[in-house]
């Protein structure tokens, strides 16, 4: 796996000469944050050696590079889902290569199911901590001593210094949000009213299919991570109306002006 992760280091870094120390990972149609940034250069998923590609409908899989507020950023722009079948070693592959290309702090974003009541469609949910449910994560395996730890800590996996900052941007732009845990499960189907109910009296306050890996794999390399869920929509059970696709999408646009604003302030000050 290294020496792949080195070939596509090595592929991007003889395309592109840029050295940004922050990612974001954007999640179901939060790709606006694209319009916020100058001076791009991107590759697309498929012509980078071992990437994986994204399938799903709202992601474009491309890496971007530009600037955002005049600071250097890595966009992925398409992220992989487990539910696509793509093993959790390839649902986190861009991570390894964001080590290895120089980031040291990622912004992950996501669209969700709120299960805290007192969420409601479009509330941006800064994630403190998660909860797996995957039934499987991305460092199982032999581990390989010079990328991580075989036992790795687990006990702030959203940097309490990053969400201090983001609340204190937040705050002063006027952008409501909220706080909780993110439970992270395999899809795609959206969850049952019953699992809904588990998940939350485990203490959940909201559910989507993603984040949770590339939160894991980021904090084993030792990357800051920041999380930010978008409550597309509240999760089965305590929304009425069956749940679709395209609502999630665009919610999550709407949502998205907000989160613009939030994290190209944010990126100045992290
Ligand atoms: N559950 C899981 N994933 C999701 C949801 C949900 O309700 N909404 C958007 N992504």
């Amino acid at each position: 796996m290294y020496d792949k992760i080195m070939e596509s280091v090595n592929y991007i870094q003889g395309k592109i000469n840029r050295n940004p120390k922050i990612a974001i990972i954007l999640g179901s149609g939060l790709g606006d944050l694209v319009n916020e940034v100058s001076e791009i250069e991107d590759i697309p998923y498929e012509s980078i050696p071992n990437f994986p590609v994204s399938t799903v409908k709202g992601h474009e899989g491309k890496l971007v590079f530009g600037k955002i507020n005049n600071i250097e950023v890595l966009l992925m722009q398409g992220r992989f889902h487990y539910y696509e079948g793509y093993t959790m070693k390839e649902v986190t592959y861009p991570v390894y290569v964001m080590k290895k290309l120089g980031i040291e702090k990622i912004i992950v974003t996501n669209a969700c199911g709120g299960i805290n009541k007192s969420f409601k469609p479009g509330t941006l949910m800064l994630i403190n901590d998660f909860i797996n449910l995957f039934g499987d994560n991305p460092l199982i395996g032999v581990n390989d001593d010079r990328l991580g730890p075989r036992f790795p800590d687990m006990s702030e996996p959203y940097k309490l210094e990053l969400i201090e900052k983001a609340k204190e941007v937040g705050d002063r732009l006027g952008i409501e949000y909220a706080e909780g845990i993110y439970a992270g499960f395999m899809g795609p189907y959206y969850e049952t009213a019953a699992e809904i109910v588990m998940i939350g009296r485990h203490g959940a306050d909201a559910v989507g299919m993603s984040t949770v890996p590339e939160t894991i794999v980021a904090n084993y390399l030792g990357m800051d991570v920041l999380g930010i869920a978008c409550i597309t929509n509240m999760a089965t059970g305590i929304q009425k109306v069956k749940h679709s696709h395209e609502r999630v999408v665009e919610t999550a646009k709407k949502a998205s002006v907000d989160l613009c604003r939030w994290v190209s302030e944010l990126i100045k000050e992290i």
